[in-house]
Order: C-alpha cells, then sequence, then structure tokens
C-alpha cells in the first residue's frame, strides 16, 4: 500500500526554474544556443500569474512587492541547489540528464515556527528529462512540440526510477496527435 502525508501549505506566488542546460524559453528569450550547459545551476523566477503569462520577475520584484521575504528566498535558493544535486545524481544514475524543471514552496507552520517547505509536484510535466545517450525527450516537450509518444516517455522514466514494474499492467498507449484532430467548422 501507498501511503503520502498531505501538508497544507500557503503557496509562495512564484515559480523557481532551475536550469542545468540551456533550452526552451531562455534560448528564444536571450538567444543562447540550444543545448548550451551552464557553468552553475541557473534560477529563474516567474510571478504565478495565469492571466499574465507567468512573466519573468528578479529578486528584487520580489522582495518590493512582498511576494516572499529576503530569509524565505534565502532559505529557498538553499534548498532548490539541494534538490538540484539530488534530482542530478538521481536521473544520471537512470540514464537521464536534468536539464531543468520547476519548482513551487509553500509556508507552514511547524512545531509554532514560520518554516518553508518544497510544494507541489516533481514530474515528468514539471521537468525537462533527456536520455544521457540519444537526447531523447522524455517529458512534456513531447507534447509541447507534437512529437507523441508522451505516455511511452513518461511510462521509462518511471520504470527506469524502479517505481512501475517491468511487468506492470500499464502499457504504452496510441496518443492521438493533436494536428490529426479534426475541428468541427462552426
Ligand atoms: P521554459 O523553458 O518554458 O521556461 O520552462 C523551464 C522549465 O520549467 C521546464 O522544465 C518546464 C517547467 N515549467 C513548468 O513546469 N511550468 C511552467 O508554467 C513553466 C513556465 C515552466
Amino acid at each position: 500500500m501507498r501511503e503520502q502525508i498531505i501538508k497544507l501549505v500557503e503557496i509562495i506566488p512564484i515559480e523557481f526554474i532551475v536550469r542545468n542546460v540551456a533550452t526552451g524559453s531562455i534560448t528564444k528569450r536571450l538567444g543562447i544556443e540550444d543545448g548550451t550547459v551552464l557553468k552553475e545551476p541557473l534560477i529563474e523566477y516567474c510571478l504565478k500569474d495565469d492571466k499574465l503569462g507567468d512573466p519573468l520577475i528578479s529578486e528584487e520584484h520580489i522582495l518590493v512587492f512582498d511576494w516572499a521575504s529576503k530569509t524565505e528566498i534565502d532559505k529557498v535558493k538553499k534548498m532548490i541547489l539541494r534538490i538540484n544535486d539530488f534530482m542530478i545524481g538521481m536521473f544520471r544514475g537512470v540514464g537521464i540528464k536534468l536539464i531543468d524543471f520547476k519548482l513551487e514552496f509553500g509556508r507552514i507552520k511547524i512545531d509554532g515556527k514560520n518554516e518553508v517547505i518544497l510544494a507541489d509536484e516533481i514530474s515528468p510535466d514539471t521537468c525537462r528529462l533527456w536520455d544521457s545517450i540519444t537526447e531523447k525527450k522524455l517529458d512534456k516537450d513531447r507534447f509541447r512540440k507534437d512529437l507523441g509518444d508522451l505516455i511511452p516517455a513518461y511510462t521509462e522514466v518511471a520504470k527506469r526510477l524502479g517505481i512501475l514494474h517491468e511487468q506492470s499492467n500499464v502499457s504504452a498507449v496510441n496518443v492521438t496527435k493533436l494536428s490529426s484532430v479534426k475541428r468541427k467548422k462552426k
């Protein structure tokens, strides 16, 4: 039986993007060559606001508009680097490169003390994962770029991590490509 402890947090309204290799929005925004290995992990901040398209913001914006305190940001940055180190190692062990990912954090009181903890999911929906040898994308870019085989890719990640048994009855399914769906004319 699998169990999970759920804790309710007050979410910090920031998406923390961690990049080890440049791809996606940063390559378009700054003209960096796709696949450039960064000399150190880069943390970027985006305001969580769908209506505004989750705009990129600076640490100064976060402090001026009180979206988080300096203490919280410093704690979060430390946690991010540890999580990144852990995840790079975990994925490297199963032949996957951790390219980038998104994290969220939340406020919670533990024993009367204000703490900040990791919140929300970490999954191939929120990470870029490339096969170490072939650089095949094993993440949501398969959907974003209409590459197909989304579920087989997610299944492959789960199997390599040993969280889905090889003999599992979850098998690859044919995913209808969005481009092949005929829309009804109005
Ligand atoms: P980006 O290159 O589009 O900025 O994305 C960087 C990483 O953050 C990528 O792994 C996808 C993830 N991400 C999310 O999970 N949710 C989001 O809303 C955004 C903007 C990025």
